[in-house]
């Protein structure tokens, strides 16, 4: 058997490799504490989970419309206006099988040998590697702290410019906000030379102090990505959503009649349900607050260096110069000698990767005390 050159070559998922081990460690009776995966601590709320149960005593088990059954892609459009005055039509919204799915097709409707996507570096993985099926050049453009970790539209202009720019707001690893009008120049630059802009708003639920907005205000040409896994806490059933242009609609049902056929059924319709429930998901959204407020503060209390406050997503991306220890080093020990589980820079690409740390608070804040005390004993 011949594997191929791009999976041979594709770069493991180091968070998952992770959790695999630590695992491992648990069912061999130790106690490891989570820092490490992006996976809400909490339970699917109690009405989606009603909603499925109906669905499946209603039978609803069939393939639906490829793009989603209407009465979920009218329940998202709704939900841009209730929650930020933003009309979209529902014919602009696909429902898909995970923001993931979301990715799959898109990069299969726009990319190619010969073309470029850029991504920011550090940024989420999984753009790069999906990318790769396409075979197009993938171009890390370095972000840092002293500008919020933002793509600028200098790093986007010159002959190297790309077809396709993702960005993901808030932003995995780092948990920082794009400032106003900081996307509509970026969407600027890129639409003066025929390029998309998408925007990874997966973490929008999720947003503590800064002023956000859907980029779906910035223009019908900006491709907005979004999903159920992290704000409605429902990673494992599968299911997110994408605001396209009207002319991406054809290609991509076409590309998701063959690819997936249709989005879950049983999560669709459970989905519906999502919107809802405002005040579980503040709730929610109120202790994930919290555990910023705890974690950061004691994470530089004990060394690690963040420059700039996170204010979505549960992520603290945490620099380690202090502990001159390469960053794959350090979470393998910390895995080891601590007990704690936390991600390699290197997930996130090849800038600063050496030096920096992802932490996730997804995880109770007791849990996160205890992994902060662990943290200092072994430090
Ligand atoms: C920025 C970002 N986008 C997309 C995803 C994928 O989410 P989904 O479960 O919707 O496929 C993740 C998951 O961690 C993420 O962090």
């Amino acid at each position: 058997m011949n594997i191929s050159r791009r999976a041979s070559e594709i770069s493991p998922f180091y968070v998952m490799e992770l959790l695999e081990k630590a695992r491992l460690m648990e069912a061999e009776g130790h106690s490891i504490i989570h820092m490490e995966v992006g996976e809400p601590g909490f339970e699917t709320p109690g009405p989606i989970k009603q909603e499925a149960l109906k669905a499946l005593g209603d039978g609803k088990t069939f393939y639906t419309h490829s793009l989603g059954i209407s009465e979920l892609r009218e329940a998202v459009s709704r939900n841009y206006r209730d929650r930020y005055g933003l009309e979209v039509s529902p014919e602009r919204v696909i429902i898909t099988n995970g923001s993931s799915g979301a990715f799959i097709l898109l990069f299969a409707a726009l990319l190619e040998q010969g073309r470029t996507l850029a991504i920011a570096d550090p940024g989420y993985p999984c753009y790069r590697n999906i990318a790769l099926l396409t075979d197009c050049a993938v171009r890390l453009l370095p972000v840092s702290a002293g500008t919020n970790y933002e793509v600028l539209p200098e790093q986007i202009d010159g002959p190297l410019r790309p077809d396709v720019l993702v960005v993901a707001n808030p932003s995995n690893p780092t948990g920082t906000i794009y400032r106003p009008g900081s996307l509509n120049a970026l969407y600027e630059k890129l639409s003066s030379r025929g390029s998309t802009l998408i925007v990874d708003e997966i973490y929008s639920g999720l947003v503590y102090d800064a002023p956000f907005s859907s980029s779906v205000s910035i223009s019908g040409d900006v491709i907005v990505v979004n999903g159920f896994s992290k704000a409605f806490a429902m990673t494992g059933w599968r299911l997110g959503w994408m605001v396209v242009p009207p002319r991406l609609v054809r290609p991509i049902q076409k590309l998701a009649q063959n690819l997936f056929i249709a989005p879950p059924s049983i999560s669709q319709y459970a989905a519906l349900a999502a919107f809802d429930d405002a005040e579980g998901l503040a709730r929610m959204c109120s202790l994930y607050r919290e555990r910023r407020d705890f974690l950061l503060p004691r994470l530089r209390g004990l060394g690690f260096d963040v420059p700039v406050k996170p204010d979505g997503a549960f992520y603290i991306y945490a620099g380690i110069e202090r502990f001159a220890m390469d960053s794959m080093l350090f979470v393998e020990r910390a895995l080891a000698e601590a007990k704690v589980a936390i991600t390699p820079g290197y997930d996130f690409g090849r800038f600063g990767a050496a030096s920096h740390v992802r932490f996730s608070y997804a995880d109770r804040l007791e849990n996160l005390v205890e992994g902060c005390d662990r943290l200092e004993r072994w430090l």
